[in-house]
Order: C-alpha cells, then sequence, then structure tokens
C-alpha cells in the first residue's frame, strides 16, 4: 500500500517556512493575482464562442454554473490551503489526504493544466497583438506569427512574450505581482469601457430565444467557459510567499472568484444584450460588440486592455506552473535539482526558465486549438480530488488547526464534486480520451521515476 503513503503535514508547515522563498505577498496581492490570472482569454474571447456555439444568451447561465463549481471547490480549496500552506495546491492537500499515488496524478494535471492554459493563452495573446498591429496598418508576416498547422512556420510574439514573462518571474515575485498589479488595473478599466459604453445601448429583444440549444447547450456552454475561471487556484500556490498564508489564501481565492464571477455575468448579460448572439464566433467579441453599436474608438481601447489581461493570465499562470514543478521535484517526485533557488532574487530560477521553455515551444509550434481543451479537463480533475481530500482530512485528522473551515462542508464537498464532475462529463470524448492518455503517462513516470525516488522512502522522513 505504499502507493497511498500520506506526507506528514506538520512536516510539510516546517518545510514550507524553510523554502528560501521570500515572504512578502499581502491579501490584496494575492486578490489581485487572483483576478490577473483569471480574467483574459475566456472572458475576452470565449464568451462570444460559447454564447454563439453552445447556449445563447443564456450563457449567463453557463458562467454561473461554472462560478458555482468553482466557488465550491474554491472553498474546499481555501480549507486545505489554511492547514497546508505550502506551494503545490492540490497536489500537496492530496498528497496529505488521499496518498502519494494520487498526489502524482493530481500534479501531473495541474502541470497540464498549467502548461497547455499558458500556452492557449500565449497564442491567444499573439493574436491579439497581431490583430492590433494590423488595424493599425502594420502587417506582421504570417509564416512568423502563426504555427505550422495554420499555415505558418512559427509564432513569434507568443515564444517572445512568454520568455519576456519568464524574465520577470525569475527577477522576482515581488518585481512580477507590481507589474501584475498594473495590468490588472488597466484590464479592470477595459471592462468598465465596455459596460459603461455597452450597457445603455442593451437591447432586451437580443436576449430572445433566450435559450436556443436547450439546457444541454448551456451545460456544454459552462465546460467551455469554465476556462474563464481557470487561474483562481493559482492563488494557492503562492503559499510559500506569503506574509500570513493561513489568512489571506481563502481571502485570495474566494475574493477574486466572487467579485470575477460578478464581471463575468455583467459582461456576458451585456454582450447578448446589445448584439444578435450568433454573431459572437469571432475573435474578439467584446471588441467587435463595441464596433458594432458604433465606438471604434472604445473597441480599440478594449483591444489594448484585453491584450495586459491576457498578459496577466500569463504571468499568472507560468508563476503557477514552477511552483507545482516546485513542489513535486522537492518531494521527489520528478529530479530534485530544478527546484534550486537563485540565490539573489529568492526564486525557483531553473524549474521557471524550464518551464518556460516548454510553454513557449508549444505556443511557438503546437495547433493549440486541440490541445487548449485539456486544460478544462486537468483542472477539473484536480478540484474533484481537492473537494473530495477536504471530507478525507476531516474524518482521519479532525484535529488539525484550520483557520478557515469550509462552511457547511458535508453540503459543499459533495456538491463541488458532483458540480465538478458535471462539468467534466460534458467535455467531449476526444478530450477524454486524450485526458486519460496523459494520465497513464503520469502514471509510469510515478511508477518508473516518483516512487523510487519519493522523498518518503528516506527512513528519516516521518510517515504517517
Ligand atoms: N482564466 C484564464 C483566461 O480566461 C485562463 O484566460
Amino acid at each position: 500500500m505504499k502507493f497511498f503513503r500520506t506526507k506528514d503535514i506538520e512536516q510539510m508547515r516546517a518545510q514550507a517556512l524553510a523554502s528560501g522563498m521570500a515572504k512578502n505577498l499581502t491579501a490584496v496581492d494575492l486578490v489581485l493575482l487572483g483576478i490577473g490570472g483569471v480574467i483574459g482569454t475566456g472572458i475576452f474571447v470565449l464568451t462570444g464562442v460559447a454564447a454563439a456555439k453552445y447556449a445563447g444568451p443564456a450563457v449567463v447561465l453557463s458562467f454561473i454554473i461554472s462560478g458555482f463549481a468553482c466557488g465550491m471547490a474554491g472553498l474546499a480549496y481555501a480549507e486545505f490551503a489554511s492547514i497546508v500552506p505550502a506551494s503545490g495546491s492540490a497536489y500537496t492537500y492530496s498528497y496529505a489526504a488521499l496518498g502519494e499515488l494520487i498526489a502524482f496524478i493530481v500534479g501531473w494535471n495541474l502541470v497540464l493544466e498549467y502548461t497547455v492554459t499558458s500556452s492557449a493563452v500565449a497564442a491567444g495573446w499573439s493574436g491579439y497583438v497581431t490583430g492590433l498591429f494590423n488595424s493599425a496598418g502594420v502587417q506582421l508576416p504570417f509564416a512568423f506569427t502563426h504555427v505550422p498547422a495554420d499555415g505558418g512556420i512559427i509564432n513569434i510574439p507568443a515564444i517572445l512574450i512568454t520568455l519576456l514573462l519568464s524574465f520577470f518571474l525569475i527577477r522576482g515575485t515581488k518585481e512580477s505581482t507590481t507589474l501584475n498589479r498594473i495590468l490588472v488595473g488597466i484590464k479592470l478599466i477595459a471592462v468598465f469601457i465596455f459596460l459603461f459604453l455597452a450597457g445603455p445601448q442593451v437591447d432586451v429583444t437580443n436576449w430572445q430565444p433566450f435559450m436556443p440549444f436547450g439546457f444541454s447547450g448551456v451545460a456544454g456552454g459552462a465546460a467551455i467557459v469554465f476556462f474563464a475561471y481557470i487561474g483562481f487556484d493559482a492563488v494557492a500556490t503562492t503559499a510559500e510567499e506569503c506574509k500570513n498564508p493561513a489568512r489571506d489564501l481563502p481571502i485570495g481565492m474566494i475574493g477574486s472568484l466572487v467579485l470575477c464571477t460578478i464581471l463575468y455575468v455583467v459582461v456576458a448579460a451585456v454582450l447578448t444584450g446589445v448584439v444578435p448572439y450568433s454573431s459572437l464566433n469571432n475573435p474578439e467579441p467584446v471588441a467587435y460588440a463595441l464596433r458594432y453599436i458604433g465606438y471604434n474608438m472604445g473597441s480599440a481601447l478594449v483591444g489594448v486592455g484585453a491584450i495586459c489581461g491576457i498578459t496577466t493570465v500569463l504571468l499568472v499562470l507560468l508563476y503557477g506552473q514552477a511552483r507545482i514543478f516546485f513542489a513535486m521535484s522537492r518531494d521527489g517526485m520528478i529530479p530534485a535539482g530544478i527546484c534550486k533557488i537563485h540565490p539573489r532574487y529568492k526564486t525557483p530560477y531553473l524549474v521557471t526558465g524550464a518551464g518556460c521553455v516548454v510553454v513557449s515551444a508549444i505556443a511557438g509550434f503546437a495547433p493549440i486549438g486541440v490541445i487548449a481543451e485539456m486544460a478544462n479537463i486537468g483542472t477539473l480533475s484536480a478540484f474533484f480530488v481537492a473537494a473530495a481530500g477536504v471530507m478525507v482530512l476531516r474524518v482521519r485528522r479532525p484535529d488539525l488547526p484550520r483557520t478557515f473551515k469550509c462552511p457547511a462542508v458535508w453540503l459543499v464537498g459533495p456538491l463541488a464534486v458532483l458540480s465538478c464532475g458535471y462539468l467534466m462529463y460534458n467535455l467531449p470524448v476526444e478530450t477524454w480520451i486524450r485526458f486519460i492518455v496523459w494520465c497513464v503517462i503520469g502514471f509510469a513516470i510515478y511508477l518508473s521515476y516518483g516512487y523510487k525516488h519519493s522523498i518518503l522512502n528516506n527512513k528519516h522522513v516521518v510517515k504517517k
């Protein structure tokens, strides 16, 4: 039963304290980091796709369903984060509650989440920037702004933005959060410009029919727009760099989730209220809607805001990816050498650099559309396990100090499991097949490397 050995929680706390990472993030930083990681491609691009192809104006309901699933899982996450304030998010929590094998698979799926989402977001950034250049009359060479599958050679802007952001991340978490604060401000302004200009132009006849594809369309739309919420969980990966993680992590996660859900529902309602939902399947639906009602200048401003917004998403996801790798390598699940901390910048520089190279390679050369769908299933599986794990730990370790307790855990926990499971169920079959293949590869790596190199093999490490 060594597959299900668990890591000692007290030891995890001690390890987190001794990790050597700078601890200077505050609750406000975390809320902004959450918003930074959440509002991006999902709201600026996917709302339109989901409305046009799946849900119609009822995409508002899709956002509420997805937001509900995230809220339930977020409460479970927050309790875990207050018990085990260590990098690694659901991976670390599963290690404490459900055992090493499940933790490895969850960590492996979080790597999938962050890597694939980052690559998709970098490619989306490139698309917006290329579009902005084009509308200013500057044609960037097609071959160097598109991947081979789309008829190009390499997507250079996607590579450049990834490398630039990794430079910031290696230089220091504090510097990165300063950049994040500025860009989050700009993207929120962009969202409010949209609401301010488009809100008064809502024509309620555009909301008829409200549910053109029935409830199955709403559910399919919810599984797609779930992408818009990915990122709030990245707040949990900052645990070892917070001043007061036990108090601030729950504030950061739940605070950013509530704010983003409200904004999404309002933006989706206004968007489908100003233009017919069927016309929204385009790469920049928010900017398009403003042009449609005659605000060309507003549309350009929102375009710039979207670019800033997508930049912060990428920043937070790259950050989260490095922290998951860091936590896994520290446990011996992947080679330990890569989790070295930079002596001056106090950041895990090797793993940050390596992760960014992989993201750049995927974003620069791979057809993103197909693999981006996998981000949702990887994330949902991690939420599913975290929600189950919080209940297991309530039974197995009721004694642990919990500065944040998930309210009504025997209601919220099962609701989180069911709602995340329901969204997974609504994803396409091909996505499931790829996901299973990914998990099998992870299992093989665990058996051939992680199992043998786990620090729990060391008899000096306390096992429960
Ligand atoms: N939630 C992030 C976005 O929508 C991934 O871009």
